[in-house]
Order: C-alpha cells, then sequence, then structure tokens
C-alpha cells in the first residue's frame, strides 16, 4: 500500500521488511516506530491530524492483516469477554482418578526417615541450590587450595560472590553445617544439644552409571552438646537403621578422612537382607559400606563461634537414594529421576 505521508510510507517500507524476519509474527503491532508515529500524531496541529491518522489507521490495519494471514492470531483475536455468560451445564472436563499419581518413592521415605529423626528429638531443616565456596568447603576445615575439594565434582556457575569466589552447586548437605550450628547454638546456652537433620538434593559433576547420578539426596545430621562422643554417634546411627530397615543390625566403623571430622570414620551395617551369610545386595561380603561420619571437628565449631573446649558433636552424611535403592533392591539410581511410569507405578 502507498501512503501519501513520507513518515508513515517511511515506518511502512521499515516494517515490511522486519516482518519478513520476524518468528513470532504478531510482534511486529508492538514496533516502537508504530507506538511512536501514534505519539506522532498527538502531537501534529489540528488540520493534519486527520489524514496522518487515516494512514495510520491502515497502516496497522494492514499489518494486522499481515498477521491474521501469517496464521500467528494470538495477538489478533478479540480480547476474552470475562462477563459473557456461563454454560453450567458444560461437561466437567476428564480428571485422571486421583489413584493414578503416587508420592515420588525418594520423598516418601524421606518423610518416613525424617519421621524416625524427629522421634529420636533431631529438628530437620532444608539444604539450597546454590552456595558459596565458603560454606562449601571453607567452613568445613578445607584449607584453600587442598586436593580435597576435587573430590567432590561440583558443578561451579559463572556467578561469583563478594570475595570473587564462583557460586556453586552444593555437592554435600554438609554445606548447611555451619548455618544450623549458628541457628540453633543458643540452645547450648540453654543447656540443651544441637540436634539437626537435613534432608536435601546435592549435585555432582559424574560420569552417570547405575550408581551415580548427577542429582541425588544426602541425609546429613549434626548433634552438639556437653559430653558427646563417638558412642553415641555409632548408637544414634545404629538405632536409626534398626527403625529405618524394621530389624537388629550390627555396625562396623573403620577409620577414614574427612577434613570437617577427627576422628572421621566410614560406616557399614550388617546386611539386612541376608544376615551376613552375602547376597547380591551386599555383593556377597555380608556388610553394607553406607556412609562417611565422625566428630565434628574443631575448627568447624570454632566457624560457627562454638568452643570446642566446652562442646563436642557428632556429624554423618548419608545417601538418601542408597538407602531407598538398598530397601526396594532397586538395581539402577537412574530410575529415580527417569519418570518412568513403569518403575513409579510400583511404589
Ligand atoms: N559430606 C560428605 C560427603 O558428601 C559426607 C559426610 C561425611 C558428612 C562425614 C558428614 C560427615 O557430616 O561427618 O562425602
Amino acid at each position: 500500500m502507498n501512503y501519501d505521508n513520507t513518515r508513515v510510507a517511511e515506518v511502512s517500507e521499515l516494517l515490511h521488511k522486519r516482518f519478513a524476519e520476524l518468528d513470532t509474527k504478531a510482534d511486529i503491532l508492538k514496533s516502537v516506530e508504530l507506538k511512536a508515529l501514534f505519539d506522532e500524531l498527538k502531537t501534529l496541529p489540528n488540520e493534519q491530524k486527520p489524514q496522518f491518522g487515516k494512514e495510520l489507521n491502515l497502516l496497522r490495519g494492514e499489518l494486522q492483516k499481515m498477521v491474521e494471514e501469517a496464521g500467528d492470531t494470538a495477538e489478533a483475536l478479540p480480547p476474552i469477554d470475562v462477563t459473557a455468560p456461563m454454560d453450567v451445564n458444560a461437561p466437567i472436563p476428564e480428571l485422571l482418578p486421583s489413584e493414578n499419581g503416587s508420592v515420588h518413592p525418594l520423598m516418601r521415605e524421606k518423610e518416613i526417615i525424617l519421621d524416625i529423626f524427629y522421634r529420636m528429638g533431631f529438628t530437620a531443616s532444608e539444604s539450597r541450590e546454590l552456595d558459596d565456596e565458603w560454606h562449601m568447603f571453607t567452613s568445613l576445615n578445607f584449607p584453600e587450595g587442598h586436593p580435597a575439594r576435587d573430590e567432590y565434582d561440583t558443578f561451579v556457575t559463572e556467578q561469583a560472590d563478594k570475595n570473587g569466589n564462583k557460586l556453586v552447586a552444593p555437592a554435600h548437605t554438609s554445606t548447611m553445617q555451619n548455618r544450623v550450628l549458628q541457628k540453633y547454638k543458643g540452645n547450648l546456652e540453654n543447656g540443651e544439644p544441637i540436634a539437626c537433620v537435613i534432608p536435601d538434593r546435592v549435585f555432582r559433576n559424574e560420569d552417570l552409571d547405575a550408581r551415580h547420578e548427577h542429582t541425588f539426596y544426602q541425609i546429613e545430621g549434626v548433634y552438639v552438646g556437653q559430653g558427646v562422643h563417638a558412642g553415641m554417634l555409632i548408637a544414634t546411627l545404629k538405632s536409626f537403621l534398626q527403625e529405618y530397615f524394621g530389624k537388629d543390625l550390627e555396625v562396623r566403623t573403620q577409620p577414614f578422612y574427612f577434613p570437617f571430622t577427627e576422628p572421621s570414620f566410614e560406616f557399614a551395617l550388617s546386611c539386612p537382607f541376608c544376615d551376613k551369610k552375602g547376597c547380591s545386595i551386599c555383593s556377597q561380603t555380608g556388610w553394607i559400606e553406607l556412609l562417611g561420619c565422625g566428630m565434628i571437628h574443631p575448627n568447624v565449631l570454632k566457624a560457627a563461634g562454638i568452643d570446642p573446649e566446652t562442646y563436642t558433636g557428632f556429624a554423618w552424611g548419608c545417601g538418601l537414594d542408597r538407602l531407598v535403592m538398598m530397601k526396594y533392591n532397586i538395581e539402577d539410581v537412574r530410575h529415580f529421576h527417569s519418570a518412568n511410569l513403569n518403575f513409579l507405578r510400583q511404589f
């Protein structure tokens, strides 16, 4: 279409060219140039307004038609009339019956596990999906540049904290230890312990296979008070596991290394499925290495403003997916995030 007004003609030519390149054709109606013409109209002397206004409306009409013809009608449709009468007899859309849905097995087991710890006097805290290097490593007594940091295969973001350290996706729930210690340290002055579990998601840049996922769950435990010792740690974990598996178990510790505990242990339980006779779940050994734990390192307590001369504590970190896999004999950790209904419907 030809326009007599040079401004309208100019914009028309420009928008026709742009239209061809747009993915969402309706965006042409929101062009700043078109809006500018409407603004211009308002500033014109009265005698020029009719001619300019007419051409401008023609241009908008032309663009609208082009949008409609391109099949991109979202913008061109009339607005919904919210005052229109409603058909009360319209059939209700068919919804899936509620028994078709279920709680995800990991979340269901998490609730069962939390319930056991609540009954033991623990409280629970959530972790986070983005954290800084200080909470993830430094507050946990990992020296700057220590190779133990590399073992955590941590995902790093582009964004940095105020010290210029890149933010990370937490690779263990221990990243919450300092926050939990700070939050509940008032308990200690009142003669009460700090007793908290943190069940949440962690992320690692793993090579994926039947036993490794990039996203999985851990349940962290932190207990601090006066006179707390390793016997209490072992008794707490043993009681929890016996309750979870519903039977008496034997437990075993071996020395290990974590920067944030001293001493540190690797904790194993007698296989709840074969009673130490040897089966596929325990790889015929009768024992299952389950988690890492230990007495909280004095530096970790100090970093949270707790005097390690007066208070001691224990901590552990256990893979939730592992526990659930064992309990239900699930052979591949990747099932959990597969959204495969054949898997999920078994729970
Ligand atoms: N954060 C450790 C990991 O992911 C597990 C762990 C070990 C947690 C010992 C603890 C602990 O709290 O005391 O490998």
